[in-house]
């Protein structure tokens, strides 16, 4: 798996006004590997998410996966690479009326899968997570940690290659946030699959291998290409 971003721009018409969203981008993601998205508000990181997607396309420079140029799908192309996302956004979106197992199967149930593999599948993934025993639990009676962690398994059931997370632990205070990225940062590097975590706190961008300074769209040189901080390996585990 490789996506990979060469000299990308992406504009915005606003009020008379050109915000360049993104200027120029160039990184890459690996297997396994775990890129942290690090900027303030405004710096451009769901832009850069929603190109990974291909929800928008670049007016200037390529994005491709697995050297496929994203905005050389057909509709029904670009829908089937979406759904071989997983996704991790800051609102939960979960269905309220839905157990947490329906909930983690809902990726797959749109997908065309029959009900009992669907529910199987996203089975494994509620277990992983730790949340084996709220399977029949709506959104409701979970806590905001909890809530997440159906989130991540919504996301890893159908084994994506390439999660986009778009600040997963915004709303979670420090612990939780830490146990959320350690979940998920595991699950990255033992399944293979890559990471891309857009987040505003230094403390979560400590928890990738590799951390893209954006700033007013562009990225800007971090002197050591290394997080700030790494995060001691207790606070890894949940
Ligand atoms: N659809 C849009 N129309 C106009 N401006 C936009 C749109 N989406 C994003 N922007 C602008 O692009 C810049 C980057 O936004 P965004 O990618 O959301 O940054 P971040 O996720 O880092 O907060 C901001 O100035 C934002 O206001
Ligand atoms: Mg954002």
């Amino acid at each position: 798996m490789t996506l990979e971003l060469v000299g990308a721009a992406k504009r915005f018409a606003s009020g008379g006004e050109t915000v360049r969203a993104i200027e120029d981008v160039s990184l890459t993601v690996g297997a396994g590997e775990v890129v942290a998205l690090y900027g303030p508000s405004g710096s451009g990181k769901t832009t850069l998410l929603e190109l990974a997607a291909g929800t928008l396309h670049p007016d200037r420079g390529t994005v491709r996966f697995d050297g496929v140029d994203l905005p050389t799908l057909s509709p029904a192309e670009a829908t089937a690479y979406r759904r071989s996302l997983g996704f991790v956004f800051q609102r939960f979106h979960l269905h309220a009326g839905a157990s947490a197992l329906d909930n983690a199967a809902m990726k797959l149930l749109l997908a065309g899968w029959p009900p009992g593999r669907a529910k199987q599948a996203a089975a494994v993934w509620l277990k992983r997570v730790g949340l084996e025993r709220r399977a029949r639990h709506p959104p409701s009676k979970l806590s905001m940690g909890e809530q997440q962690r159906v989130v991540i398994a919504r996301a890893l059931a159908g084994e994506p290659k390439l999660i986009l997370a778009d600040e997963p632990t915004a709303s979670l205070d420090t612990e939780r946030s830490r146990a959320i990225l350690g979940l998920l940062t595991e699950i990255a590097r033992e399944r293979s699959v890559g990471l891309l975590l857009a987040t505003h706190d230094p403390d979560a961008a400590a928890f990738a291998d590799r951390v893209c300074d954006l700033r007013d769209g562009r990225l800007v040189a971090r002197p050591d290409h290394r997080p700030t901080a790494t995060a001691p390996a207790g606070d890894r585990r949940t």
